[in-house]
């Protein structure tokens, strides 16, 4: 059933292999300065940093760079952009990179005009921007987060320990953002295998709540389906063109919330990542495929018949004999065999959690309520526990 909602997403996407050419004409819309933000040298490395120079030369812009942009941006480093962008009167924010780079762009764009606490007001009381916005624009090299077409923007504090992500409205998302799956070749193969988790649980949190018939499931259904398939090939054959590209499209398609229309959502695992996360600095996917299956082996039960449907369309499992448990069951196992097939931690230990840090991370995760079960902070602390 879809009751009302409202969609929204502006984002004019390039795609492909010769999308870097559309940038000349997307800058053609704003005023002559720009500030060109990315991480920690990758696109210097590739080779993209200087033919994005020469397009910005070209097009007339005065450049303001803020480089260095860490994976997880921390609130100090927003506060450097900020100021960057203030004092040089910037038009467009171009942020190049992965989730990090544009999260933090997005941070900037709402925070720069501000006078006051940035971090209190947009990430720990999570209020919208009522002042100037600077626009953004981005390229992205990593694919996972969806960042590219949304209004998220995830930033951590470490002094307080938290990892904060605010939805924003569809005037901080992006203006444009050009999608080049070949650009994705050099990523690394463990964020490579974390983005593709990342994105694959995106759509959990979306699938997993309600028992209604709805469109949006069997969206769900088909991205996670195409996931997994794309998945197999990328991780033995990294540079196949056809495996990335599907990959990058489902990543964006993932959280550009369409999949999220009529639906309650759940963002739980998130939620528990992002409380591991503001304690590690672990690589977000990671986080994920560490907790994810203690926390669905807890919740299935509250909702066998989703999870169900989940084998059968997901996983192709086969249910004969099987009570709906149990060919729920099947599907979390199949899925655990998948997890391994493409490589992603299951284990907490590995990305530098200890069980000392366990009450801290109970704190600081918070508790939803729209998927099959909410949490108490006790069932927290046995998922964590379960995830060591
Ligand atoms: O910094 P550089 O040198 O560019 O290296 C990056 C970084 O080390 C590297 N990389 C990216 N593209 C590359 C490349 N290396 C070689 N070749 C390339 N083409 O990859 C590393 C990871 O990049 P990062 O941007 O940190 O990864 P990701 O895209 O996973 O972003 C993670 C951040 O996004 C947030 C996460 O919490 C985390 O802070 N999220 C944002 C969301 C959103 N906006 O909706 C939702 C997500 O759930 C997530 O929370
Ligand atoms: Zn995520």
């Amino acid at each position: 059933m879809l009751g009302n909602f409202t969609y929204h997403n502006p984002v004019r996407v390039h795609f492909g292999p010769d999308s870097l050419d559309q940038l000349h004409d997307e800058l053609a819309e704003y005023g002559p300065n720009v500030m060109l933000t990315y991480g920690g040298g990758s696109i210097k490395r590739s080779g993209l940093y200087d033919k994005i120079i020469a397009i910005l030369t070209a097009a007339g812009k005065n450049v303001f760079e803020v480089p260095g942009v860490m994976s997880n941006p921390t609130v100090q480093k927003l506060d450097e952009g900020r100021k960057v962008a203030r004092d040089n009167d910037v038009d467009l924010i171009l942020a190049v990179g992965g989730g990090s780079v544009i999260d933090y762009a997005k941070g900037v764009s709402v925070s720069a005009w501000y006078d006051g606490d940035a971090w209190e007001k947009f990430y720990l009381k999570m209020e919208n921007p009522d002042g100037r916005i600077i626009p953004v624009g981005d390229i992205l090299t990593m694919s996972g987060t969806g960042s590219e077409m949304n209004a998220g923007s995830v930033i951590t504090n470490h002094e307080q320990g938290l990892k904060i992500g605010h939805v924003f409205g569809p005037e901080v998302m992006p203006r444009f953002a050009i999608v080049n799956p070949e650009l994705t070749f050099t990523v690394p193969d463990y964020q490579m295998r974390s983005g593709i988790y990342d994105a694959f649980n995106h759509i959990c949190e979306q699938y997993f709540s309600g028992t209604d018939d709805n469109t949006s499931d069997y969206m769900a259904e088909g991205l996670m389906r195409s996931l997994v398939h794309a998945s197999r090939i990328a991780v033995k054959d990294p540079t196949n063109y056809e495996a990335r590209s599907n990959i990058s499209w489902v990543c964006t398609w993932a959280l550009n919330t369409a999949i999220a229309c009529g639906k309650a959502t759940d963002w739980e695992v998130h939620m528990i990542g992002q409380a591991v996360g503001a304690l590690t600095d672990a690589t977000h996917g990671m986080t994920l495929s560490a907790v994810s299956l203690p926390y669905y082996r807890l919740v299935m039960p509250y909702g066998v018949e989703k999870f169900a449907r989940f084998a059968r369309v997901v996983w192709n499992v086969d249910d004969a004999g099987k009570s709906e448990l149990e060919v729920a069951q099947a599907g979390l196992e199949a899925m655990s065999a998948w997890m391994d097939e493409i490589g992603v931690v299951k284990h907490l230990s590995e990305l530098g959690f200890t069980e000392d840090m366990i009450d801290d991370a109970v704190k600081g995760t918070f508790i939803l309520t729209g998927g099959y079960h909410p949490l108490t902070p006790d069932e927290v602390a046995q998922i964590l526990r379960e995830s060591m």
